[in-house]
Parts: structure tokens; C-alpha cells; sequence
């Protein structure tokens, strides 16, 4: 198959959104990464997602929605979950809730609950719109490897895969939805992101994270069974040093960094130490944002580059810096060094 590449005008959307409507396979921007959409009510559509992304079946898809309309026919909800959802769409946050008898089982994976997102970009809401029904869509990335903050990273992964990727440009956030479960009476999160537990909690004061996200290890049976795959990693083995530690690193870890296939993500006030060594800037400590932008980015680059190892600030989990070292920690499978103080 041939992978179409759109930009982003009104007839262009139309187009993939005709694909859509007709079952095929479309990756379009949101302000978080790139999706791989299908019609999220056609079962034989959504699997085709599964299959593109080498995705288990066990894990399932979020849908996207353009209006709170969409939002009743797929999900039982009560008026105080419906405000507080209305505080944060659209934008990168994730609703689990219990699911209607509408969505097919392969969305949610057999499970009874169904995560629901209105993302925060014009192009995805247009295709959604245009396209008359729920898009399901994963981060469109080979299931395991970083996902795309770029067309070209999805061109990269899926072209041949699947029919069209809408090009939108870079993604503003660059790492994925906040998914909250909101079923109970304490939301538990079960990824963070932009929207923090601090975010949330000026709404529910008991929400709390899941225990797969403070306990460094893989769990067996997390709420969200994503989390217990080997995710947004590279090819490169990925190791997590803590910013202090960076500075003050034994000689060990020296070894890693001036290896001469190594990579470091260096932070900006950290550069002039690395004069020799391979790095790439990954911004500031003080500027989360940026880093969240630019780090799947380059966990890309650093393969694109041959690097065999890949050297990353390890961020301690409170706020905004919790979603960055989630990633990093999944990317390195864990493979965090720590330096005794
Ligand atoms: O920002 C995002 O969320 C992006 C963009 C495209 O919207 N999407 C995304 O989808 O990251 P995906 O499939 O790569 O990650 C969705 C995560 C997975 O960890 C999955 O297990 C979890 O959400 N999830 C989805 N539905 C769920 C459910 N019903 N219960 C628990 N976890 C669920
Ligand atoms: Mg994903």
C-alpha cells in the first residue's frame, strides 16, 4: 500500500476523513503526538490499527471525540465527572470511564471500561468532525518505539502500513495524554502527564497515582495494560542518571559517557562539562515544557545517529517532571544508575 501524504487544508481533511468513514488508516496530529486513527465504532477498522503498530490485543485504544454530544453515546457519566471534564477539554487528558454497549470490544479490549480524549488541536477536531464518529486512535509509533512528534517519524514507522498520514507539523506537547480513571470516587492516574495529580486535585483532593507509577518496576497486573510493556524506547539502551549525579559521576558512568557510541541528553546548563563528548541539548531543567517537546525527538535521532547507548537526566517524580521521568524510565526498561550521595 501507498502512504498518502496530506497537509492539513479543509479538502485535504475531507479526503482522510473519507478514508476513515470507509475503514481505512489515517495518522493525524494532536497537540500531544501523532494518532493512528480508524472509525473507533468499526471493528474491522480498529483492528487494522492493532496490525499496522504490531500492537497486542490486550492493550486497549483511546477514543476521540469533537464535542461532549459524542462523549454520552459511548460512556455512562455522572454531571460532576461531565464539569470536570469540561475543565480540561479539549486538551491531553484521557478519560476511563465504564463503556456503552457501542463500542466494540476490540477498542477497549475486552475491558468494560473505555478511555476517552478531546484533543486539543484544530486538525484532529476537523477530521473528527468531518468524519462523523469517534476516531480510536494509539500514538501512531511501531508499538514499543518513541512516539512521533513529527510526520516524518510516522512515515518513518508506518509508511506501506497504512493509507494516509496527515502532515500538521510538530505536535505542541510531545508527550502523550494524562489517563485518569475516573470510575470511582478517587480518579486514579494511570500515565501522567501535562495535566499533573496538582492539576487534578484542585478538582477531586483524593486522587492519587497508580502503584505501577511509584514502584520502579514492571508490574504484572497494572490498571492500564500499557504500562507494563517496554515503551517509547529506542533502539539505543537508554540509561537514567540523576541531574546532580551527572556532575558528580563515578567512574563507571564516565565510562558510558565517553563511550564513543553514547549519546548524552544534556541539560543546558550542563553543556560546557560535555566539551568532547557526544550530546545532544535537551533544554533546561527549569523548562520542563521544552523537554517534554524535544525528548522523543531525540531518543529518534539518537538511532537515526547509531548510537548504542543513550545517557538521560533522571528527574525526581513530583509535578510536571514525574510525566518527562515516566517516559525515560519505561525507555531504559529501568535501567536507572543511581550515585550514593
Ligand atoms: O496523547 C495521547 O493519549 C495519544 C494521542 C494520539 O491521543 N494517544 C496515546 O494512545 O498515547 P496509546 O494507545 O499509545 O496509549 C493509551 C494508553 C495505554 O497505556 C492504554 O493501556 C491506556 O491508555 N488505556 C486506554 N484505554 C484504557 C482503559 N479503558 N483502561 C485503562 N487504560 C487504558
Ligand atoms: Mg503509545
Amino acid at each position: 500500500m501507498k502512504t498518502k501524504l496530506f497537509k492539513a487544508s479543509d479538502s485535504d481533511i475531507k479526503e482522510a476523513s473519507e478514508i476513515i468513514v470507509n475503514g481505512g488508516l489515517v495518522a493525524f496530529p494532536t497537540e500531544t503526538v501523532y494518532g493512528l486513527g480508524a472509525d473507533g465504532l468499526n471493528s474491522e477498522a480498529v483492528k487494522k490499527i492493532f496490525e499496522a503498530k504490531g500492537r497486542p490485543q490486550d492493550n486497549p485504544l483511546i477514543l476521540h471525540i469533537s464535542s461532549f454530544d459524542m462523549l454520552d453515546e459511548l460512556a455512562y457519566i455522572d454531571e460532576r465527572t461531565k464539569e470536570f471534564l469540561h475543565q480540561f477539554w479539549p486538551g491531553a487528558l484521557t478519560a476511563v470511564l465504564i463503556k456503552k454497549e457501542t463500542v466494540p470490544s476490540i477498542v477497549s479490549a475486552g475491558l468494560d471500561s473505555v478511555g476517552i480524549r478531546m484533543p486539543d488541536n484544530e486538525i484532529a477536531l476537523k477530521l473528527i468532525k468531518e468524519s462523523k464518529r469517534p476516531i480510536a486512535a494509539p500514538s501512531a509509533n511501531v508499538s514499543g518505539y518513541p512516539s512521533p512528534t513529527k510526520a516524518e517519524h510516522v512515515m518513518k514507522d508506518m509508511s506501506g502500513r497504512i493509507d494516509a498520514i496527515i502532515d500538521g507539523g510538530e505536535c505542541s506537547l510531545g508527550i502523550e495524554s494524562t489517563v485518569v480513571d475516573l470510575r470511582g470516587d478517587c480518579p486514579v492516574i494511570l500515565r501522567p502527564g501535562k495535566v499533573t495529580l496538582e492539576d487534578i486535585k484542585k478538582h477531586y483532593k483524593n486522587v492519587r497515582y497508580d502503584e505501577a507509577l511509584i514502584n520502579m518496576t514492571m508490574t504484572d497486573r497494572p490498571i492500564s495494560p500499557g504500562q507494563k510493556y517496554r515503551h517509547y524506547a529506542p533502539s539505543a539502551e537508554v540509561l537514567l542518571l540523576s541531574c546532580d549525579d551527572i556532575r558528580r559521576a563515578d567512574e563507571s558512568i564516565k565510562l558510558y559517557m565517553t563511550h564513543k557510541n553514547s549519546v548524552i541528553l544534556a541539560l543546558s546548563e550542563d553543556i560546557e562539562k560535555y566539551a568532547g563528548l557526544n550530546f545532544y541539548e535537551l533544554g533546561s531543567s527549569g523548562n520542563p515544557f521544552l523537554i517534554m517537546h524535544r525528548m522523543f525527538d531525540l531518543l529518534r535521532k539518537a538511532d537515526n545517529d547509531g548510537y548504542d547507548y543513550i545517557i538521560a537526566p533522571y528527574f525526581k517524580k513530583e509535578g510536571i517532571y514525574m510525566s518527562i521521568t515516566n517516559r525515560l524510565e519505561k525507555a531504559g526498561a529501568y535501567n536507572i544508575i543511581e550515585v550514593e550521595d
